[in-house]
């Protein structure tokens, strides 16, 4: 698979060393290419880097940036992303207090759905923390990704991706249900007082 990065943060860094792992290829688009190569130099196996703006080669892009870049990266690549399976991790907060953001469309989800209606939008990642993900377990167990989408393709594509990472995958059921889904991400990022604050917690359905 060939996946694309937009962002070379601390989720970049996390989803692209799960996608290597899994043995697939990944570009990171930064906002600057010394950034995206920077981390690219950091990490091994199939990866490469540029600027964001670049052409996008593969069908999966992750969106690995904040809720309030969203519109700048949809418009740089708006037409671009037609067909592509495009992954939102997105939890809309605000940046200085990270309170929840009501969002109109529902989630960041449906949001980016309605701003470019020709991407499989997927919501997913949003409540694995960056950290976790750089070994993929917490507690000796895989990380649980919820998906949601209204692509069941799209979705597959997802599942595959987290699947070969060594991530446990819980369909959640359609893009709607995103809004519950960033709900739960914010509730992860609530409770780290309780439990250590280190942000190395992982939310899991257990049965
Ligand atoms: N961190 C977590 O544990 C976690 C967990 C679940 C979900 N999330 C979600 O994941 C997203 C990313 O979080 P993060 O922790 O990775 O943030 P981060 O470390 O701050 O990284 C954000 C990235 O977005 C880039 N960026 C900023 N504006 C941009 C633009 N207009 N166009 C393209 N790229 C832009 C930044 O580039 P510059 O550095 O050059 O500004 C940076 O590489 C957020 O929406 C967050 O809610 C995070």
């Amino acid at each position: 698979m060939d996946i694309t990065i937009i962002g070379t943060g601390n989720m970049a860094r996390g989803i692209a060393t799960r996608a290597l792992a899994g043995g697939h290829a990944v570009t990171l688009l930064g906002t600057d290419a010394d950034k995206s190569r920077a981390l690219a130099d950091e990490l091994s196996g199939d990866v490469r880097s540029g600027a964001v703006g670049d052409p996008i080669s593969g069908d999966v892009v992750v969106l690995a940036v904040w809720y309030q870049a969203l519109d700048d990266v949809l418009g740089r690549y708006a037409g671009r992303l037609d067909g592509k399976t495009v992954v939102d991790i997105t939890n809309p907060v605000d940046p200085q207090t990270y309170a929840p953001l009501t969002v109109e469309a529902g989630s960041a989800a449906q949001e980016i759905a309605a701003k470019a209606p020709g991407a499989k939008v997927v919501k997913a990642f949003n409540t694995t923390f960056a950290g976790s993900l750089l070994e993929g377990r917490v507690a000796d167990q895989p990380l649980d990704v919820f998906v949601a989408s209204d692509d069941d393709a799209a979705k597959a594509v997802v599942r595959e991706l987290a699947e070969s990472a060594g991530l446990r995958v819980l369909d959640a059921g359609p893009l709607a249900v995103a809004r519950q889904l960033e709900g739960a991400g914010y509730l992860h990022m609530a409770i780290q007082p309780g439990v250590g604050g280190t942000y190395a917690s992982a939310l899991k359905i257990v049965s």
